[in-house]
């Protein structure tokens, strides 16, 4: 996609789709107007326009000024408005403009009382490259043509850093989708680290790839004995982004990456298994954040962990009873083959801290318990550190993602004691999931600082919405790439 700022009028602005954002009751575009004969004004005074969010009218400007069309752009109450809502709004007008048979189109950038130009900018940007991803490398037709092939935001050389910003997250957040869009057979752990390779390529980053001989001699028990029952090897993947020299202090990020959840041998009912093909949408959020961090470059140091396998029943697979002892040396008494994604991450973590990273941030779809707790809207975070945590969550915050602390007094550890071994996978019942999910990875990290995001519900949308497809969302990826630039701050 071709991204570029241009310092043009809006009646001067060659495009196929002008895009003008407008707030309700907002007076319209006064230097365009007068041009195109007072079309906005009719259609904002008839109130086939009023603003409302997610509204969009195309009007024809009958050859008046540069653009073809005009689209004007309901954004809401002014009062209403942050960063995120303008970044939906990108999106919703990008993907109603190329309905509209748009192959070039053009942004306005709204007014920002209170909110920076640069970061409207980089919202903007963001959310219309987010819009118009679709996933279609499986049709032999791809579907809708035209395609959008180039946008432009009109503004001045104050908004070039926050394009560029929003450009390298935007793709970053597209590259998860893609992996997570791509099914159990195409992707396997094999496959997945061969994508990272590919980024690291790219991005300059060291990469380390681990085979099941590797796993085995690095002592990762949980990894595979998970990967037991699959006929695929297992993949342990090892990235080091060194923003900061080498020299520290590491910024650890850890991925789920279970490329098919089966459930094993506590094996999952049938309906809408296929899902389960997401099941890596946290390996693919550190995976789509290094794509991003390599291009907008935080002065940190980051070491990428992804640990890789798809969980399968087999006569080889690991059993309900079963004890494993993974990296960090405790044991663990396995309650249910289909909490595997703690295992995985268990050993990613423990290897992550004895690399000696000073903090950790894990990303998962750990538990349906965390949409059962905040449904789609915000994700679950458990840790084992207060500081740590509200970081996290201001970094959510500050990307446009939404998390939600869930509590981790001690007593809930008991939930998941064992008789048998150090601790059980599983809790009591239903009770607490998510946060026994992630605090059985708190076992894991010795003292250092760990911030899990429980993504579960995040990861997939499951119906229609005029701002993104039915599908992966790439969630995690933005929070990933926030907190490392506030790491290189010091944060
Ligand atoms: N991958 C699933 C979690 C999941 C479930 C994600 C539904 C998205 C939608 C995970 O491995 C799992 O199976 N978790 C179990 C844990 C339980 C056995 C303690 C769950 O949530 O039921
Ligand atoms: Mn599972
Ligand atoms: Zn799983």
């Amino acid at each position: 996609m071709d991204v570029r700022v241009r310092n043009q009028s809006l009646s001067q602005i060659e495009t196929d789709v002008l895009i003008l954002p407008l707030f309700e009751g907002a007076a319209v575009a006064a230097d365009l107007d007068p041009a195109v004969g007072g079309l906005v004004a009719q259609a904002t005074g008839t109130r086939d326009f009023a603003g409302e969010k997610d509204q969009v009218t195309v009007l024809y400007t009958g050859g008046k000024v540069a653009a073809r069309k005009l689209l004007l752009l309901g954004l809401g109450k002014e009062s209403k408005s942050d960063y995120r809502a303008l970044r939906r709004a990108a999106g919703v007008g990008a993907r109603a403009a190329r309905e509209s048979g748009a192959s070039s189109i053009a942004f306005s950038l709204p007014p920002a009382a209170g909110l920076s130009p640069e970061k409207v900018a980089q919202f903007v940007t963001e959310g219309a490259l987010h819009g118009l991803y679709r996933f279609q490398s499986y049709k032999s037709e791809p579907k809708e043509k035209p395609q959008v092939a180039s946008i432009a935001i009109l503004g001045g050389s104050e908004i070039e850093a926050g394009v560029a910003y929003g450009q390298a997250v935007a793709e970053g957040v597209n590259l998860a989708r893609a992996l997570t869009w791509m099914p159990g057979n195409h992707l396997t752990a094999t496959v997945l680290a061969e994508k990272a390779g590919e980024v690291c390529q790219a991005g300059n980053i060291e990469i380390e790839v681990y085979d099941k001989k590797g796993c085995e001699e690095l002592g990762l028990g949980l990894l595979l004995a998970v990967n037991q029952g699959s006929k695929e090897e297992p993949r342990f993947i090892v990235m080091r982004y060194k923003g900061n020299g080498g020299q520290g202090p590491w910024l650890g990020f850890v991925g789920k990456g279970i490329t098919f959840d089966t459930g094993g041998i506590s094996i999952k009912p049938s309906d809408g298994m296929w899902d389960m093909k997401d099941d890596m949408g946290g390996a693919a959020a550190v995976l789509g954040a290094m794509a991003t961090i390599a291009r907008v470059k935080p002065k940190a140091d980051v070491l990428a962990i992804i640990a890789s396998t798809d969980n399968m029943p087999d006569g080889n697979a690991y059993k309900p009873g079963d004890v494993i002892r993974g990296l960090s040396g405790k044991t663990v008494e396995v309650r249910s083959t289909d909490a595997e994604g703690r295992l995985v991450l268990a050993d990613g973590l423990a290897y992550a801290a004895k690399q000696g990273c000073q903090k950790l941030v894990t990303a998962s779809t750990l538990t349906g318990a965390a949409n059962i707790a905040l449904g789609p809207i915000r994700f679950g975070i458990v840790s084992n550190n207060e500081a740590w945590e509200e970081q996290i969550f201001l970094a959510a915050e500050a990307a446009g993602e939404r998390g939600w602390r869930l509590p981790h007094d001690e007593e809930y550890y008991d939930l998941f004691k064992s008789p048998i071994a150090d601790m059980s996978n599983t809790g009591t019942g239903r009770s607490a999931g998510t946060t026994v999910g992630g605090l059985f990875l708190m076992k894991h990290v010795g003292d250092t600082p760990c911030v899990h995001m429980d993504i579960a519900a995040q990861i997939w949308r499951h119906n229609a919405d005029k701002f993104e497809d039915v599908g992966a969302t790439g969630a995690g990826v933005r929070t990933f790439v926030q907190a490392a630039m506030a790491f290189a701050e010091g944060k």
